[in-house]
């Protein structure tokens, strides 16, 4: 029994050691030199929908991000992003379209690996769950004002949706806030790199 036990903690050293150098060590060693874009970088090109925003809500617009340009769009971004992790949404929706169960057909083009070598990606929220549909290619699949009355709340749109509702995403007018709009601007951007053929850029590359 002895001469066991010690087999067992030697297996178990082993196993620890080779996983944390396949799964912790190597994908260090192999990605820490790509490069990755930063927020700036993928704010470029400019969305039709940020500008549309503009024209949208010009007084809100105004107050929160000034006049459209890269730099309001990359601080757009940044809000958004961070307006969706902390409301949690990769609790229902997921970022990532899989290469299984014809999801390309309800979704669009299968994932690839560029379009998450960014920093809006840092942590990436890929979601394991899909309690409302993949959000990774929600660029243009609504407007601005659907993507409003939505956040504000879901049924007025979606009469059997279990979204919550996010009024504080407003201001008294009813109009969206600089999270509101932030958020608007990030679901508007996602997949916005992917063009009418289903060609995918990496986000920041021109593609549109
Ligand atoms: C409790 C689960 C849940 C949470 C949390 C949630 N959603 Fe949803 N979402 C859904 C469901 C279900 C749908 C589909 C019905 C509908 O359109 O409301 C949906 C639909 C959507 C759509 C429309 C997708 C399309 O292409 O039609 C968008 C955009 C969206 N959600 C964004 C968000 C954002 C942003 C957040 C966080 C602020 C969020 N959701 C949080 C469940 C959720």
């Amino acid at each position: 029994m002895e001469r066991f036990g010690a087999s067992f903690l030697v297996a178990a050293a082993v196993t620890f050691l080779l996983g944390f150098f396949l799964q912790g060590v190597m994908p260090v060693i192999t990605l820490s030199t790509l490069a990755t874009k930063t927020v700036e970088e993928v704010a470029d090109p400019i969305t039709p929908h940020f500008s549309q925003l503009a024209s949208d809500y010009p007084e809100e617009f105004q107050r929160y991000f000034g006049e459209v340009s890269v730099a309001s769009h990359a601080k757009a971004l940044r809000i958004g992003r961070d307006a969706y992790i902390a409301e949690a949404c990769f609790h229902c929706h997921s970022q990532f379209v899989r290469p299984v169960s014809n999801e390309d057909l309800r979704f669009g083009p299968v994932s690839k690996p560029e379009e998450y070598q960014n920093h809006m990606n840092l942590p990436h929220l890929f979601g394991t769950r899909r309690v409302g549909p993949d959000l990774i290619r929600e660029a243009g699949v609504h407007s601005n004002d659907w993507h409003a009355a939505h956040l504000y709340a879901p049924r007025n749109v979606a009469p059997y949706s279990v979204m919550p509702s996010y009024p504080w995403f407003f201001d008294e007018n009813k109009k969206p806030n600089e999270k509101g709009l932030a958020l608007i601007a990030y679901l508007q951007w996602l997949g916005s790199w992917v063009d009418e053929n289903g060609t995918i850029t990496a986000p920041g590359s021109g593609g549109m």
